[in-house]
């Protein structure tokens, strides 16, 4: 098996989903998508998909998923089997001009549960959404309803979503939802968080109880259908790129144990711990730490310098600014003599956040969210470093 083989666990998910892909190819089940705002529309259609969130969505009220699924300003994608049964849907409501696509309900029919259903369906959403925020730009209002009218569709096979959607669009999409609790778990492995950094929803979607917004960004440069094979190769090519800056895949024999008296004698931890006499180890180091902050979902306050044509008074307030971005700088140009200063400059950053935004704010919880990783991380690193120095 190669390093970058994918585990057991994985290929069975794999297997799950392949299995349900089959499905649409066979033709045992099939896309639609089905609207009120359609003139002809599939009533019987819309009562099957109402059915299907009554039973599984079973303390909502029963009026209030009937008034959502036949609102004409909601589209329901479905997932149709051979006799014409609801097996899943998604109940939605585009904010296209937003950059947004609220799910108001999303349920799979019980018996088909727990197989990677659900998996494909959210694939096979982002997708659909995708195409409908191009088709969407091309559309015209309808001069009676004042609104876009959304045509109902249907696809045999996944052949109409497998291919590269809205090739070069800019526009960010999200998908915003008040998930319900007991389905968060669901809604996190389909890529949601409760991280929010979109905001744009605010004011446009109902408040519910028991249920926690979510957000997930769609991505266009990803074909959610093949996201395993993307992920396959990116993960494929980490692993190659790190054997040929370490050796992370050579499998050393210690032949006498009795030799280890400290985690340095392991053969092959002391050649890749970071050694901060070193220039070039001190520099992998803090860029490490930088991609490390950078990746982090709470860091996109944090990427650029505050823009003071959105924020007009912020250079009044902050004397001393700093961002990922002005770090990443100074350390290609080598201002980092030691760890030290670099540490300020995080702390700079924080602070200033900190100084500017109240309590309440997500930038405030963002910066403290930050401050608290990336001090666990350097705890980590210091120790190492003063161990191996020492
Ligand atoms: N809690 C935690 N994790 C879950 C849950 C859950 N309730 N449901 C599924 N998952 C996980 C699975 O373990 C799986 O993880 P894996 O990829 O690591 O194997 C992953 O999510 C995908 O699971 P699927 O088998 O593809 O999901 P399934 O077909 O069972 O559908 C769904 C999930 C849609 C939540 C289904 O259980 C359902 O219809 N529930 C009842 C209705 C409901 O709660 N809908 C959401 C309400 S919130 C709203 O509508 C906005």
């Amino acid at each position: 098996m190669s390093f970058f083989g994918l585990s057991e666990v994985q290929r069975q998910k794999m297997e799950k989903e392949r299995e349900t892909h089959r499905s649409f190819e066979n033709k045992e089940l099939r896309v639609r998508v089905v609207t009120t705002s359609d003139r002809d529309t599939d009533e019987v259609l819309l009562l099957k998909t109402k059915c299907l969130f009554q039973k599984q969505l079973s303390k909502m009220p029963r009026e209030y998923i009937l008034r959502q699924v036949f609102d004409s300003k909601h589209m329901n994608m479905v997932l149709v089997n051979k006799g014409d049964d609801v097996v899943g849907g998604v109940c939605y409501r585009p904010f296209f001009e937003e950059g947004f696509v609220e799910i108001v309900f999303l349920a799979v029919d019980y018996d088909f549960q727990v197989r990677g259903m659900g998996s494909v369906m959210m694939d096979i959403f982002k997708e659909n959404i995708k195409r409908e925020m191009v088709e969407y730009s091309g559309m015209a209002v309808d001069r009676v309803l004042g609104a876009v009218a959304y045509r109902n569709k249907e696809f045999d096979g996944l052949d109409h979503f497998l291919s590269m959607a809205g090739d070069g669009v800019q526009r960010p999409l999200y998908i915003v939802t008040y998930a319900d609790n007991f389905a968060i778990g669901y809604f996190r492995k389909q890529g949601f968080s409760s991280d929010l950094r979109f905001s744009r929803w605010i004011g446009l979607i109902k408040d519910y109880e028991g249920g926690t917004i979510v957000e997930c960004r769609v991505f266009w440069e990803i074909n959610y259908l093949r996201r395993r094979e993307f992920i396959g190769r990116i993960r494929e090519r980490v692993f190659r790129d790190m054997e040929r800056v370490n050796e992370y895949h050579v499998v050393r024999r210690i032949a006498d144990y009795s030799t280890v008296k400290e985690i340095g004698d392991i053969p092959g931890v002391r050649s890749v711990s970071p050694q901060p006499q070193c220039r070039g180890s001190l520099n992998k180091l803090i860029s490490y730490l930088i991609s490390d902050l950078r990746s982090n979902p709470s860091a996109w306050p944090f990427l650029k310098p505050v823009d003071a044509a959105e924020v007009p008074d912020y250079y009044e307030h902050i004397k001393r600014p700093m961002d990922l971005s002005t770090m990443q700088s100074k350390l290609e140009d080598n201002r980092y003599p030691s760890i030290e200063p670099f540490v300020e400059d995080v702390r700079l950053m924080v602070d200033n956040c900190f100084r500017y935004n109240g309590r309440d704010t997500q930038y405030y919880k963002c910066a403290q969210k930050l401050l608290d990783n990336f001090n666990s991380k350097l705890e980590f690193y210091i120790h190492a470093i003063n161990r191996f120095s020492s």
